[in-house]
C-alpha cells in the first residue's frame, strides 16, 4: 500500500468538545472544535446536554473541517472516531456518526482510545515542536484525566500512576468554585496565581502511595479553610483571592512534580511528555523547566490547540493506525470505561 498520500478524518466527542480535524501525512489540514457553553451555567458537564449538543454541531463540525482542508469526502482513505473513554451519551454520536460515513464512503473506519491520543499528540507533524523518543513519560492532565503512562513505543503503554478520585483539572474547578469563580476555574486560578505568594496558606499534600495521586481531601481542606476563615472574616476571600489562588495551584503543581520525580526515579526515564488542558498552567510549565536543570528531564508540550480535547490527535492515532493496516469493523461499539 503507498503511503503517498493519506488523508484521514477524524472525530472526537467524548465529553463536552464537538470536534473533527483532516489529516495528511501526519500534517495537520483543519482542526475544528465547537465548545458547549450550555455547561458553564451548571458548573461541570451535564451529559445529556452534551449528546445533544454533539447531535447538533456533529455535521456542521465535519463538513467544516472538510471545507478548511479543501478537500472532498472521496479523497478519504479511512475515518478515525474516538471509542472511548468517555461519556457514553456523547461517545455514542461520534461512533455512529463515523460508522455511518465510513459505510457510506466504503473506507476504513478506526477507532481510537482517547488516552492514547492525548500521548500522540506529541508525534501530528508540527514546524516548532519535537518529538519525545521512545522510551518516554507522558502526563495527561485535564478536567476528565491525571494519568502517568510508560511510552516504550507508539502502541505499547503502560499506566504506571493515576488519580485514585478526583482529576487534576477538577481540583482546580472545584477549588474555584469554592472561591466563587466562574466554570472552568482553572486559567483564572492560574492567572490569579500569578500575582499572588504561593506560599501565603499551606494546604495539605496528599499521602498516596506510589504513583497514584488524589485530589478530592485537598478539595475538603480548601472548603474548611475558606468556611473558617471567612467566618472570622466575612470579605477574607475578596481580600486574599490572588494569595488563595496562587496557594492552591503551588499545592496542586506539587503534588504533580512529585510523582513525575518519583515515576523518573523509578523507571530511569528523563525524558517527559504533557499533555492535557491543565499543560497550559503557568506553574507546570515554570515547574518542569526547573525540573529540566534539577533533574536532567527533557520536556515535551504540544501546540497548545492539541492538548485540550481535540480531533487532531485522534487524527494521528487514526494515521499511523492505518498504516499498519489496523482497522475496525462495523461491529464496533463506543466504550465508556475503554483501557488503556
Ligand atoms: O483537556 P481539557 O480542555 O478538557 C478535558 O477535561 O478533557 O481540560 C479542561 C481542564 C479544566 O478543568 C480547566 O480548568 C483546566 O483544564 N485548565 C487549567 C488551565 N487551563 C485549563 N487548569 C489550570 N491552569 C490553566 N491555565
Ligand atoms: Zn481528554
Amino acid at each position: 500500500m503507498s503511503s503517498e498520500n493519506i488523508y484521514i478524518l477524524a472525530i472526537e466527542s467524548s465529553c463536552d468538545d464537538t470536534a473533527a480535524a483532516v489529516m495528511h501525512n501526519g500534517k495537520i489540514l483543519s482542526n475544528i472544535v465547537a465548545s458547549q457553553k450550555i455547561h458553564e451555567a451548571y458548573g461541570g458537564v451535564v451529559p445529556e446536554l452534551a449528546s445533544r449538543a454533539h447531535q447538533q454541531n456533529i455535521v456542521p463540525v465535519v463538513s467544516q473541517a472538510l471545507t478548511k482542508a479543501g478537500i472532498d469526502k472521496s479523497q478519504l482513505n479511512a475515518i478515525a472516531f474516538t471509542r472511548g473513554p468517555g461519556l457514553m451519551g456523547s461517545l455514542l454520536v461520534g461512533t455512529s456518526f463515523a460508522k455511518s460515513m465510513a459505510y457510506g464512503l466504503d473506507i476504513p473506519l478506526i477507532d481510537v482510545n482517547h488516552m492514547q491520543a492525548h500521548i500522540l499528540a506529541h508525534f501530528i507533524e508540527e514546524a516548532d515542536f519535537e518529538k519525545p523518543p521512545f522510551p518516554f513519560l507522558a502526563m495527561t492532565i485535564s478536567g476528565g484525566h491525571t494519568q502517568i503512562v510508560k511510552v516504550t513505543s507508539y502502541f505499547d503503554m503502560e499506566v504506571i500512576g493515576e488519580t485514585i478520585d478526583d482529576a487534576v483539572g477538577e481540583a482546580f474547578d472545584k477549588s474555584g468554585k469554592i472561591l466563587g469563580l466562574g466554570y472552568p476555574a482553572g486559567p483564572e486560578i492560574d492567572k490569579r496565581a500569578q500575582l499572588g505568594n504561593p506560599k501565603a496558606y499551606k494546604f495539605p499534600k496528599p499521602k498516596v502511595e506510589g504513583l497514584d495521586f488524589s485530589f478530592s481531601g485537598l478539595k475538603t481542606a480548601i472548603l474548611y479553610f475558606i468556611q473558617k476563615e471567612v467566618k472570622a472574616q466575612p470579605n477574607f476571600i475578596e481580600e486574599h483571592l490572588n494569595d488563595i489562588c496562587a496557594s492552591i495551584q503551588y499545592t496542586i503543581i506539587g503534588i504533580l512534580i512529585d510523582k513525575l520525580k518519583l515515576a523518573s526515579k523509578q523507571t530511569g526515564i528523563k525524558h517527559i511528555a504533557i499533555g492535557g488542558g491543565v499543560s497550559a498552567n503557568s506553574g507546570i510549565r515554570e515547574a518542569l523547566k526547573k525540573g529540566e536543570q534539577k533533574f536532567g528531564w527533557t520536556t515535551y508540550i504540544p501546540k497548545f490547540e492539541y492538548t485540550t480535547d481535540n480531533a487532531a490527535m485522534i487524527a494521528i492515532v487514526g494515521y499511523l493506525k492505518y498504516l499498519e493496516g489496523n482497522y475496525a469493523d462495523q461491529s464496533v461499539m463506543a466504550s465508556a470505561r475503554l483501557k488503556l
